[in-house]
């Protein structure tokens, strides 16, 4: 078959305008770095939104998605599968869960946590308990539920009416959660680091703090892991750095290493409350993505690698450090492992964009955070070499962006 020729512009005209993509067309990727259609190399610090924890085309991913692909692609959930039970097993032994309901995505784990939150509140006092508390800056993706609990407007206007019965209270401010919180509330919902939102990490003592207040008030506590987790903290999941667990926990990123997946685990006591036929989903527990999600969690669970993520976070910021000490750009580098914020100085404040598409012009690949913060989200087995040739790419864009500044 022949395959027509196509290119950036064609996005603009075939594509509806939700995305502004950059402008190449990425066609290979290796490890931490990529190709594009003219064979420019770039260095990858983005890991598709913290998604490719093993770098791009990992061996034994491909190998994993080449055995289940030639086995058995899709049963729906009439049938089970032998990828999803075992997947499924292997994260409940390795997690405060006792069961998982598999879908394709973040904001579908999520909407899954929220709904069984809401029933399981129903199901054991009243419909009055179904108010969800969650926080201001917070992301948990683009469905108008997940919009409606998510903390940042911009994602919710113009899609209203929203569903209702959800507040918000400032990040880090038990005070304000304390105020807010009451015996209707079924569910708090948080990020253990907020990434979307600039990469603010919780408090340590503020995240007890919640645990404390939804226990007292018999609310659930859902933590989106969709970005920290799989390894990203050098934790499995972030929350086994924090002295906490919460009674549901949603993932999805790089739990398949780039291909489409994600879960949401949860308590038996919990889980009883999504009885037969109350949720469901055509693709969730896909044998294709759960085979690769196996390997995917094989290789990140181990000692070594989960440890190596604070080397490289070192690596990283000792980096950022010089670039810093030469042009005083950086107010702050923040987030765990390799989840990494640096936010811009007060007088670069909105200029976000103007870095990444400096970094890509420069052969590299970083994210931001809102206009203030520059984002990275590589994959946890980055060599070392690339972080420092990446880093020099960076350097580069910081002086021509500031050179364009001062023109
Ligand atoms: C914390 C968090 N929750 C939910 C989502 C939504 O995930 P998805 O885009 O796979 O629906 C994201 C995506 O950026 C996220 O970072």
């Amino acid at each position: 078959m022949l395959k027509q020729p196509v290119n950036r512009a064609l996005f603009d005209e075939v594509m509806v305008p939700n995305y502004n993509p950059q402008q190449m067309v990425p066609v290979r990727g290796r490890g931490s770095r990529v190709w594009d259609q003219e064979d420019n190399e770039y260095i990858d610090f983005a890991g598709g939104i913290a998604v490719n924890a093993l770098g791009h085309v990992h061996p034994a991913l491909v190998a994993a998605l080449k055995e289940q692909s030639d086995k058995l692609w899709h049963l729906s959930n009439t049938f089970t599968n032998e990828p999803a039970l075992r997947l499924a097993k292997k994260l409940i032994d390795a997690t405060f869960a006792d069961k998982v309901f598999f879908c394709n995505s973040g904001a579908e784990a999520n909407e899954a946590a929220f709904k069984l939150a809401r029933k399981y509140s129903y199901d054991n006092v009243g419909p009055e308990k179904h108010e969800i508390i969650a926080f201001y800056q917070g992301f948990h993706g683009r469905t108008l539920f997940t919009v409606s609990v998510g903390g940042q407007a911009k994602y919710r206007e113009g899609f209203e009416p929203a569903p209702g019965g959800i507040s918000h209270v400032p990040f880090n401010d038990l005070a304000a959660l304390k105020a807010a919180i009451s015996d209707k509330t079924c569910a708090v919902v948080m990020e253990p680091i907020q990434g979307e939102g600039g990469v603010i990490p919780a408090d340590p003592e503020f995240v007890k703090g919640v645990r404390e207040l939804c226990d007292q008030h018999n609310a659930l506590l859902v933590f989106d892991e969709i970005q920290t987790g799989v390894g990203r903290t050098g934790h499995l999941y972030a929350y086994m750095g924090m002295g906490v667990e919460p009674d549901i926990l949603t993932s999805a990123k790089a739990l398949g290493g780039g291909f489409p997946i994600g879960a949401m685990l949860t308590t038996n006591k919990v889980a009883s409350s999504f009885g037969f036929g109350t949720h469901g989903s055509t693709y969730g527990g896909n044998p294709l993505a759960c085979a690769v999600a196996e390997t995917a969690l094989d290789l990140i669970n181990q000692p070594e690698l989960l440890n190596g993520v604070a080397d490289k976070r070192a690596l990283f910021v000792e980096e950022l450090q010089k670039i810093n000490a030469k042009h005083e750009i950086f107010k702050e580098i923040r987030g765990d492992g390799l989840l990494i914020g640096v936010e811009l100085i007060d007088s670069m404040h909105g200029k976000a964009a103007s870095f990444l598409a400096a970094a890509r012009e420069e052969g590299l690949m970083i994210l931001m955070a809102g206009p203030n913060v520059l984002r990275m989200a590589p994959s946890l087995i980055i060599p070392d070499e690339d972080i420092r040739d990446g880093m020099a790419l960076l350097e580069s864009a910081v002086t021509k962006v500031l050179m364009a500044e001062n023109a």
